[in-house]
């Protein structure tokens, strides 16, 4: 593919940046951060390197499960603004140079979504099949994905007498997706934000709405051509928007909701397994389960993409690994029970899970950054936030963003007790971890992942490049290159706290090529046989573009 084909792929090299509009920035003093008050904090995110935003719902909600629980799919929720400050947020990203998702939540509506009130309230409804109704739950039951919380998939409905399907809490009962009706409505209400600026959307939950449990009157024999129409239907609105799927699944199912090598359902997919492979190789310092996952990635079609994370908002799934092995990550980054969630996650950030060693939290964006994919940022990882565990679940990795270190963090001006979640207090609280100061200090984790992200847009190859691994006799070392065209990223990373000096062979490389730092100053030459040998300290990391004699590329 030639670079000039390129150019719309936004998406290939982009670097995405989650956030939740109700803990980012109050620009009114309520409590409650707000689309205005993102508005005003669109430069801090275009200085950092961000080029594309994520909004966690922001539609009408009950927020009994923050948000995700949605009443209305053509509004805003009134604490967070109206649709005039949403397309405020997303004409002043765009005239910054970035793009807007949003997550859309299309598995379930909450059950005080108008459409629901009516469905239960009579079986003569015209809306009573948009949703999954049954006289009895069937024999075999699927797994509910909140234990804490619920023990069946199905609820019984007093009113009408049947059952309700709810693959996630009761109080979010499952939209029929084999109903043409509810089909033609999800693609409605993407047409509506889409007209309002939005270059794509964050897809919940895909392989639940997929599913077509519970419902066998219906003729719904093809659910991925519901992914291809969704598809085709944001193309022909948008040229390039995107659908970024959230679909948790082995690597070779992933596929599939790429549409397989034809690229034509989900445009991006989280790398799920790698990002639990990776927690796997931090806990052990051996860089193999890592290099494994990646290796193992299934073929893609080119204008298809991986997005790559090390936090979301979620608990950390390991729900892919062994139980064994998911128990070496527990004992490795959240041992006590109440860091645990759900028997399947850790509901921490990543800087207290590695005991706010700035080594190996450097070590691991470095990491993040140089793997071939789209990386994506949950909001405060870049200061280095930390969670609060006195909130309950999942929540705990969901605090106010940490701005300076005043009131509430510079979050909001209101009292504490008006904020949606509490602010974390102690060693990760705003006194010591906030953007304010970190922005002004080079030698911070903001200004280290600002770094990153220039690195990361200057090396096409990271989005666009076929990864391999190099041979070196360290297991704790990851070498891997990624390769592009004539464009080629050599990148280290120990993952142990040994000091190490890792021989590298690089044979294909061109008589005369050097090895030039991006992340410190310097080269090393190749020898004649393209070998070199490198040191990394403790945790170290090193990323070098492979310079050949006459090469004009600015390093
Ligand atoms: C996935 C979202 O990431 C999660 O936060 C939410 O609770 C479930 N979907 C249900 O909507």
């Amino acid at each position: 593919m030639r670079i000039t084909d390129t150019a719309d792929l936004w998406w290939k090299n982009a670097i995405f940046y989650c956030l939740d509009v109700e803990t980012f920035f109050d620009s009114d003093g309520d409590g409650v951060g707000d689309l205005a008050g993102l508005a005003q904090r669109i430069d801090y995110l275009a200085d950092l390197g961000v080029t594309c935003l994520w909004l966690m719902p922001v539609y009408p909600t009950p927020d009994r499960d923050d948000g995700y629980d949605v009443k209305d799919f053509y509004g805003i929720d009134p604490r967070l603004g109206s649709l005039g400050d949403f397309v405020e947020v997303v004409r002043t990203a765009k005239d910054r140079g970035m793009r807007v998702i949003a997550d859309i939540v299309v598995n379930h509506t909450s059950d005080q979504h108008p459409w629901f009130k009516s469905a239960r309230s009579s079986r003569n409804s015209p809306y009573r099949d948009f949703y999954v109704w049954r006289d009895e739950p069937p024999a075999q039951q699927q797994e509910v994905v909140f234990p804490d919380k619920e023990d069946s998939v199905w609820e019984y409905d007093e009113k009408s007498g049947q059952y309700y399907l709810h693959q996630f809490y009761k109080h979010q009962p499952d939209l029929n997706v084999t109903n043409p009706k509810v089909r033609d409505e999800i693609a409605k209400a993407m047409g509506f934000w889409l007209e309002l600026g939005l270059s794509g959307f964050r897809v919940d939950a895909v392989p639940f709405f997929l599913a077509t449990n519970g419902v066998d009157e219906h003729a719904f024999t093809d659910p991925h051509g519901f992914l291809r129409d969704l598809r085709s239907f944001l193309g022909r609105r948008t040229g390039d928007g995107i659908l970024l799927g959230e679909v948790n699944l082995e690597h070779a199912d992933q596929q599939r909701f790429f549409g397989g090598t034809d690229g034509d359902e989900l445009t991006m997919l989280f790398d799920f397994i790698a990002m639990q492979a990776m927690y796997l190789s931090l806990a052990r310092a051996d860089a193999a389960p890592l290099a494994k996952a990646l290796l193992d990635r299934p073929g893609i079609s080119p204008d298809c993409q991986w997005a790559t994370f090390v936090r979301n908002h979620d608990e950390l799934t390991l729900d892919k690994l062994s139980d064994a092995e998911r128990e070496e990550v527990f004992a490795a980054f959240g041992p006590e029970p109440e860091m645990q969630v759900y028997g399947r996650g850790l509901r921490r950030r990543l800087p207290p899970m590695l005991d706010g060693d700035p080594r190996r939290i450097r070590m691991v964006y470095s990491l993040l950054f140089s793997l071939p994919g789209t990386p994506v940022l949950f909001y405060g990882e870049e200061i280095g936030m930390g969670e609060n565990p006195d909130v309950e679940g999942r929540m705990a990795v969901r605090t106010p963003m940490q701005w300076d270190d005043g009131k509430n963090g510079g979050f909001s001006t209101a009292a504490a007790s008006k904020l949606p979640v509490p602010v974390v207090e102690g060693g990760y609280g705003p006194a010591h971890v906030n953007a304010q100061a970190q922005r002004r200090d080079p030698e911070s984790l903001h200004s280290f992942v600002s770094l990153l992200m220039r690195r990361y847009r200057d090396c096409p190859e990271l989005g666009w490049g076929a990864f391999a691994v190099l041979d070196q006799p360290h297991a704790a070392v990851l070498a891997h290159t990624v390769t592009w065209e004539d464009a080629c990223l050599v990148a280290l990373h120990n993952l142990g706290p040994e000091p190490v000096s890792v021989p590298l062979a690089l044979p294909d490389a061109q008589e005369g090529s050097r090895l030039v730092d991006l992340l410190a100053e310097g080269s090393t030459p190749l020898d004649e046989k393209g070998r070199v040998e490198l040191s990394l300290p403790s945790y170290g990391y090193r990323w070098m573009r492979l310079v050949a004699p006459g090469d004009l590329r600015l390093v």
